[in-house]
């Protein structure tokens, strides 16, 4: 299903909206989570309301999808320190039911492993929020990922590696490998919620449209599973059949 809305404001509004709704129907959910750009108002939104009205979210365990090799908790770009910048450190989620990949584990494999375990462990993802990258992937699933991947390390494209440049002082800081939750992780999530917006995500969401699946654009994946909403906004949205964007 598709919902296109006019602002990025709007597209947040709706997806903390299916966030919240999803924590009051169900207060021990599992949540899958997602960093980057598209995810920050959505965050702000979140974190805006929750103060308003308080929730006990002390039941609530959240997964990260992803996080790079080599940045520990405290490194400015880690996932770890955005989620904390950007909503653990704003809500009482308790942080022994809040997970991300751990980037900087001696045992990288072996960690991996746990972690797709631990989803298993607590009955799978209620709901996934996505992102997704210009050449497609989801969480760090680049192009040509297995669609039955668990958890694994994964050598980032070079794309992703621009892309992500700016939100380093220097590009060639951006790490060459991440941990990323595997293809086959997102596809058991009950419910999967993928964001895109801004003129810079229009070429890609107007392939994964067109497409067939295909493991060439992992975000194809999707396709296959039978309660996804992609939520765009307009400029997001611009290369879309006219229908759609009605
Ligand atoms: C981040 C993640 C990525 C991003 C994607 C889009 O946890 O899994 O797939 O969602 O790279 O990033 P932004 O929102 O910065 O364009």
């Amino acid at each position: 299903m598709y919902k296109i809305f006019e602002t990025i404001d709007d597209v947040s509004r709706y997806t903390a909206q299916r966030l919240l709704d999803r924590i009051l129907a169900k207060p021990d959910a599992v949540l899958g989570l997602a960093t980057g750009s598209t995810m920050e108002p959505v965050y702000a939104r979140l974190v805006d309301w929750l103060w308003q009205h308080p929730v006990d979210l002390s039941r609530l365990t959240t997964f990260n999808l992803d996080e790079y090799v080599g940045l520990g908790a405290s490194h400015a770009q880690s996932y770890c320190h955005y989620m904390c910048r950007h909503l653990f450190d704003k809500l009482n989620v308790p942080r022994e039911r809040v997970h991300l990949p751990d980037g900087m584990a001696r045992d990288l494999e072996g960690a991996c492993r746990a972690y797709s375990d631990a989803i298993q462990t607590v009955g799978g993802l209620d709901l996934q929020l996505l992102g997704i990258g210009s050449n497609g992937h989801i969480g760090f699933n680049e192009p040509h990922t297995p669609f039955t991947s668990r958890t694994q390390v994964i050598a980032l494209s070079e794309q992703t590696r621009i892309d992500n440049g700016r939100f380093f002082s220097d590009p060639s800081e951006v790490p060459t490998h991440a941990l990323t939750m595997g293809i086959q992780d997102i596809l058991e999530a009950r419910e999967i919620l993928l964001v895109a917006t801004g003129p810079s995500k229009a070429g890609i969401m107007a392939e994964l449209y067109h497409c067939g699946v295909d493991e060439a654009l992992p975000a194809t994946a999707l396709k296959q599973h039978g309660n996804v909403t992609i939520v765009m906004d307009r400029e997001a949205a611009a290369l879309l059949p006219r229908e759609l964007r009605a």
